[in-house]
């Protein structure tokens, strides 16, 4: 089983440079098989999910061709099924955007339905609100979502919570119904805007992105295009505070600063100094960190994907921190974890009460999903001695080389699978 060994202590310094968005490389590659000509999307990042809805992509007979490890040419005209049960899809959230994707282009789907989560229930309501008001018929039946029109008709749609799968799945399906189509209260997130562009870019006609109204109007067909992937925000977040933590010296670059603003303004509250580039952010960290409160919102709140970071840094602030999980109802499962490492936190509901600490101790210690993941291999870097952090499968499947990456920035770190290069590990690094 692949672990994670870490020795903390070291400030991370240097550069690192971020990989494409994970969560809008995912709707991206579901909006590419949307036409039957060839589609390009590069700067695509080399992760577990990314791979996984490749494969189902190919299962239904889209011809993906992987050019280099960050670009991939997809041509959905020899699709020859609208079911997609590729084993592993059901653990991939964002199956459920081929949904949107086949529905609208063949008026039918059938997908797997997304498995259980580890950070909260997370219903589909909004999803199949949004399809129904299209005119779809939507069934949930033997673990397959499934849904058919005879055909697509815009409609005025209401989101009764701001969700960021839900808008893009219905911007998806509406790209190709006939008619205007508006989604009120929608999400704002950097990657909604990357999906509308890379669909008009096809010849969708989406207007609004990135405010709360999406309004598309319908278009008959869509056609190729070439298309580059932003920049993750979620990625660059967790090496800013990998940064903070450790008291290091980073330069963070290939991001957007203005996707990172609720980041930032955080790390400056609570004492590390900030330079911002055109395509980069520097985080300097300080000796000792101030406390703050934060309560996670959607964009441009500060990011949920972000709050286990946080939390960890916040572990060895001064003073008392809290933080609000608004997002996700179960997204403090790895406080369990940090505890065994010294951190002094409670859970009460949905909020975290934070005694800073001196020190973290390096323990024996689980991911339990991928954000809170790598926000133990941060709290890794600052504990004293070593930590050991099991199903890192969580990590990979959103971060490309976490543990190279790292290293490259003076990381103690090294992917183990046995005891005993755990052991070699630990004699080489002393
Ligand atoms: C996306 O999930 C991301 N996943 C998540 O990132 C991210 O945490 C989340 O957005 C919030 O930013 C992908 O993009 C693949 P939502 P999504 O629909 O779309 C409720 C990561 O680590 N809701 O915006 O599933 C829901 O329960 C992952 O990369 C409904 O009630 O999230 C939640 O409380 C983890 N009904 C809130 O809305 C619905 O139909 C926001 O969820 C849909 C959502």
């Amino acid at each position: 089983m692949e672990q994670y060994i870490i020795k903390g202590g070291t400030p991370l310094n240097g550069e690192v440079e971020i990989s494409g968005a994970k969560n809008a490389a995912l709707a991206i590659l579901a909006a590419a098989i949307m036409t039957d000509e060839t589609v390009t999307i590069d700067n695509l990042p080399d992760v577990r999910d990314i791979n996984v809805l490749l494969k189902a992509i190919e299962e239904i007979g889209a011809v993906v061709n992987r050019v280099d490890r960050h670009c991939v040419k997809i041509n959905g005209g020899t699709i020859n099924s609208v079911v997609v049960d590729y084993e592993h899809i059901k653990k991939i959230r964002a199956s459920y955007y081929l949904l949107g994707a086949l529905l609208g282009r063949f008026k039918k789907a059938e997908v797997a339905l997304p498995g259980g989560c580890e950070i909260g229930t997370r219903p589909i309501d909004q999803h199949i609100k949004g399809f129904k008001a299209l005119g779809a018929d939507v069934l949930i039946e033997h673990g397959m979502i499934k849904t058919n029109a005879d055909e697509l008709e815009g409609n005025h749609i209401y989101m009764d919570v701001v969700s960021v799968g839900a808008t893009i799945n219905v911007m998806l399906a509406a790209t190709l119904a006939t008619g205007k189509t508006i989604i009120e209260n929608a999400a704002k997130e950097p990657h909604i805007v990357d999906v509308a562009n890379m669909l008009n870019s096809m010849g969708a006609n989406i207007k609004g992105a990135g405010t709360d109204v999406i309004r598309i109007r319908g278009v008959e067909k869509l056609h190729k295009t070439e298309y580059s992937v932003i920049p993750d925000q979620i990625e660059a977040g967790t090496f800013m505070f990998a940064a903070a933590a450790t008291n290091g010296n980073v330069l963070v670059k290939n991001v957007i600063p203005k996707h990172l603003e609720a980041i930032t303004a955080k790390l400056l509250e609570i004492g590390c100094a900030i330079e911002e580039y055109d395509d980069a952010v520097r985080v300097i960290g300080v000796e000792k960190l101030n406390n703050t409160q934060v309560k996670t919102l959607p964009y441009p709140g500060y990011p949920t994907d972000m709050q286990p970071q946080i939390v960890v840094t916040l572990a060895i602030a001064t003073g008392t921190s809290i933080v609000t999980e608004s997002i996700f109802e179960n997204r403090f499962k790895y406080v369990a974890e940090l505890a065994r490492m010294g951190a002094n936190i409670k859970v009460e509901g949905n909020t975290a009460i934070i005694d800073g600490v001196n020190q973290l101790t390096g323990a024996q210690i689980s991911a339990p999903d991928l954000r809170a993941g790598a926000a133990l291999v941060i709290a890794g870097l600052v504990a004293k001695g070593f930590t050991t952090i099991d199903d890192i499968k969580y990590i990979h499947r959103g971060y490309e080389n976490f543990e190279v990456k790292l290293r490259a920035l003076g990381a103690n770190i090294e992917k183990v699978n046995s005891e005993k290069e755990a052991m070699t590990f630990k004699l080489k690094i002393g």
